[in-house]
């Protein structure tokens, strides 16, 4: 694997890939597990090349503690990329990234007023405009998101088409753990009792035929804090906090759409 902390170096290599290959893109914040290791090998079968970027995006962060606490595990990403065969690292630092010091950001101001849009203020805003950059250094022909942060993937989605990337934006199903709950970064977060009760989340959330109203009652029957329950769009989209740690899931339901 070719590992690049410089973006020049990065773009002097891409300049020489041949047009007609196909490279596709994982963009992470690293602390890579199996959700990440899902998307690598995706984006492996469907291209000749496959360019995974780790860069903890500090403007996404809406609270200075989660940045502050987010784990970085460099060395161990690092490692499982080689192990995965992937092709190109890039691990740009804030200053190459943000050359312009966040002067120029992409707004979105539609679908960023719900769900966890008003609950992180500015965390969509940081998201778009970092993938913008990272869409135009990599010029991937497909980029891949989890539908594990669906809401991201199709801001993501509609701002490609927004300002007509040429990266075809590709959304994959959420990797789980044996008790449903879906791989996160923050999982390795939770004590053991959290973990009891972020399983009861999971199973709670998913019990087939479940409604709005009965899951709602058994978390709080369960003492975990709610943040939003919500349907929009065919999907269903929860957050909750176990103590500190935040947790979100979605997936595809029969809900009836409303539009915002
Ligand atoms: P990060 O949380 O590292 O996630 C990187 C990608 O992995 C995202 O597309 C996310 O949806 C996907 N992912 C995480 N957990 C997953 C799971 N259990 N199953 C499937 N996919 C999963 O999301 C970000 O980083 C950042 O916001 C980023 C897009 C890199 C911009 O900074």
């Amino acid at each position: 694997m070719q590992l690049f902390k410089n973006i020049e170096q990065w773009k002097i290599c891409r300049a020489q890939l041949s047009e007609t290959a196909s490279l596709g893109f994982v963009p992470t914040m690293g602390d890579l597990h199996a959700g990440h290791a899902a998307l690598i090998q995706r984006s492996k079968q469907e291209n000749d090349f496959t360019i995974v970027s780790i860069f903890v995006n500090p403007t996404q962060f809406n609270r200075a503690e989660d940045l502050h606490n987010y784990p970085r595990t460099v060395q161990a990403d690092l490692q499982l990329l080689e192990e995965s065969s992937v092709d190109f690292c890039l691990l740009p630092d804030y200053q190459d990234l943000y050359a312009d010091n966040f002067r120029f950001r992409v707004e979105e101001h539609q679908l960023t007023s719900i769900l966890e849009g008003p609950v992180r203020p500015g965390h969509f805003t940081g998201v778009l405009t970092v993938v913008l950059k990272l869409l135009m250094l990599t010029r991937a022909q497909r980029a891949y998101f989890g539908e594990k942060d669906y809401q991201q993937y199709r801001l993501i989605h509609d701002m490609a088409d927004a300002f007509f990337l040429q990266s075809e934006i590709i959304a994959h199903p959420t990797i789980r753990e044996a008790d449903l709950l879906p791989y996160s970064s923050r999982n390795t977060r939770l004590n053991p009792q959290q973990r009891q009760k972020a399983s009861q989340f999971a199973q709670l959330f998913h019990q087939p035929g479940v409604s709005l109203s009965e899951i709602e009652a058994a978390l709080k029957e369960a003492d975990i804090a709610l943040e939003y329950l919500e349907e929009y769009e065919g999907r269903r989209y929860i957050a909750v906090m176990i103590d500190t740690i935040r947790l979100i899931d979605n997936y595809p339901c029969d809900c009836s759409d409303h539009t915002i």
